[in-house]
């Protein structure tokens, strides 16, 4: 009888607070780093249990999939579709950076890069039929929905970019989790979190006048090619889903908002209980490096050594831009690991170790590492956080600015311009950031604040996720005000009542008014008339 209990109380309890058990997850990603922050995640599902399915499209090339490789990653499960496009949307945006801020261009300035990427982006957001044809052939594959429908997923987790997801999350009509990075789609975060998004994309600690403006102008330009991109799928949306409809409010139907940021590197800023924080969530699994590196780093003696990543797209980087790094890591007196999947410089150093592909995470954890000379990319910022690392840091384009302001501003290292940077510009920044110990005290006491929490970000996702799946959506955290319209949010018809009843009042007591003084008037004239 006890027994029967005891289970029936176990029972009541797991269903109420344990594990969700093996939940079924759906993962939408496009390529590049959106994708392998996906696969991260990925990860600690698995781990946890878990299935997850990456809804994947053919043009994804196969060279992003190659990062499906440790036991973990290779039990994320891949359903292909067939798109009839070659290349990827968020490929070519990335590429146009790169190659504008990497390439070698000669004498090309901040405000040139500006300018030719706006343009650029706008003809590549407005017109590409990549990312909108490919959404058209998934939604109105009547065969893949109704197999995704009969695969009973319990959630859809997907990355902004990869827009079609909002489409998907209704017509399989599960939840939507939707993981992002701050500051990357002001206007669509604020609308469906209804939280303020600080327009603070490049400057966030103490601003001047043209660094708000600066903000000012990236907030805009990036909202407004944001709507451009997305106002292209409403039309598909209401053609798949039969009722008039828009990505933003399917957005704002978005169950959890996983943000890739924290309050560190970040100034706060107000969010909402389903906005939750899990920068840095990738970066706590540190594996041994293999042996041939290991040799190299325990072969550095006390010098230690200089790690350089320009990140997964620095393939396409100018021949003399190759060229000026490799003269200047050539001077510094460490060794040099520097991942790069371009052709090698004629002038690479005796010191210097090119790899195309790194450990990065498991190398910045490495005690030998002295410091880091990075992009500023956020998954690579926020290891290097973690660990401790001080950082030379380049900025080369989209969010990279911001962080490296903000990690300026810590005092973690010094940052180089990339487009006027010389050969001995690097030596300096190496050799101050090395030998100035400012710069890794201060990296070290942000390592101890990030590590000081209840729990790791990726425990706090898993958990989130877990969550979502246990009560089949979160509809309680969803901000009420996503109903209202902008008219009705700002009380604008309460007031035009108020001001109707003020001005009515007004208007009665001033008749009131005239009535009495006439009424006295004509009283006081008459009793003259009477006088005279
Ligand atoms: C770049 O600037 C240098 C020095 O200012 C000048 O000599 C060179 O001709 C310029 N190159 C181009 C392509 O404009
Ligand atoms: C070390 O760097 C800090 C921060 O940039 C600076 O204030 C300090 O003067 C430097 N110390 C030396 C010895 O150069």
């Amino acid at each position: 009888m006890s027994a029967v209990c005891l289970l029936l109380l176990f029972l009541c309890s797991t269903s109420l607070t344990g594990p969700a058990g093996a939940g079924k997850v759906l993962m939408m990603g496009p390529s590049g780093s959106h994708w392998l922050n996906l696969v991260y995640l990925a990860e600690g599902l698995v781990s946890k249990g878990h299935d997850v399915v990456s809804l994947v499209p053919s043009n994804l090339y196969d060279n992003q999939l190659k990062v499906l490789n440790t036991p973990t990653r290779r039990k994320i499960h891949l359903e292909r579709f067939e798109v009839p496009l070659e290349g990827d949307f968020f490929d070519s945006m990335i590429d146009l950076q790169v190659q504008l801020s990497l390439g070698d261009n000669e004498n090309q300035s901040v405000l040139d890069f500006t300018w030719t990427f706006a343009y650029e982006a706008f003809k590549i957001t407005t017109s590409s039929p990549i990312g909108v044809e490919e959404c058209e052939v998934l939604v109105f594959d009547e065969k893949l929905i109704s197999k995704l429908q009969q695969m009973n997923f319990d959630i859809l987790i997907i990355d902004p970019a990869m827009t079609c997801g909002n489409i998907v999350a209704r017509l399989l009509n599960i939840p939507l989790v939707i993981m992002q990075a701050p500051h990357i789609m002001p206007g669509f975060l604020e609308y469906a979190t209804q939280a303020p998004v600080p327009i603070a994309t490049f400057y966030s600690f103490r601003t001047d006048f043209t660094q708000r403006l600066k903000n000012l102008f990236w907030h805009c330009f990036a909202g407004a090619l944001m709507s451009a991109y997305t106002s292209r799928f409403g039309p598909i949306a209401s053609r798949a889903l039969g009722y008039k409809t828009t990505i933003l409010e399917l957005m704002a139907e978005a169950d959890l908002f996983l943000m890739r940021g924290e309050f560190i590197m970040h100034p706060p800023h107000p969010a909402m209980p389903n906005m939750v924080y899990i920068g840095g969530y990738h970066v706590q699994n540190i594996n041994p490096l293999p042996k041939d590196l290991e040799r190299f780093l325990e072969e550095s003696g006390d010098a230690g050594v200089v790690v350089l990543s320009f990140g997964s797209y620095a393939k396409v980087m100018g021949r003399r831009k190759a060229e000026m790094l490799a003269a200047g890591l050539a001077k510094v007196p460490f060794k040099v690991i520097w991942k790069f999947q371009g052709q090698r410089p004629k002038n690479t150093g005796k010191n210097t170790l090119i790899l195309d592909w790194i450990p990065q995470n498991d190398l910045l954890a490495h005690p030998k590492t002295r410091l880091f000379i990075t992009h500023c990319g956020i998954n690579a910022v926020y290891e290097a956080m973690f660990h401790g690392v001080p950082m030379v840091r380049v900025p080369a384009f989209a969010e990279q600015h911001g962080n490296s302001n903000n990690l300026e501003t810590l005092g973690t290292g010094v940052t180089l311009d990339i487009f006027t940077m010389t050969s001995d510009d690097l030596y300096e920044a190496i050799m101050e950031v090395a030998n100035n110990k400012t710069y890794k005290s201060n990296a070290v006491r942000l390592a101890q604040l990030q590590q000081d929490q209840p729990q790791s970000p990726m425990d706090r996702a898993v958990w989130w996720i877990e969550h979502v799946i246990r009560h089949g959506g979160l509809p309680h955290l969803k901000s009420a005000a996503r109903h209202l319209s902008l008219l009705q949010y700002h009380l604008l018809d309460v007031v035009a009542l108020l001001c109707m009843a003020v001005v009515a009042a007004g208007l009665f007591l001033w008749l009131c008014c005239r009535c009495c003084c006439r009424v006295l008037c004509g009283k006081k004239t008459a009793a003259k008339q009477k006088q005279q």
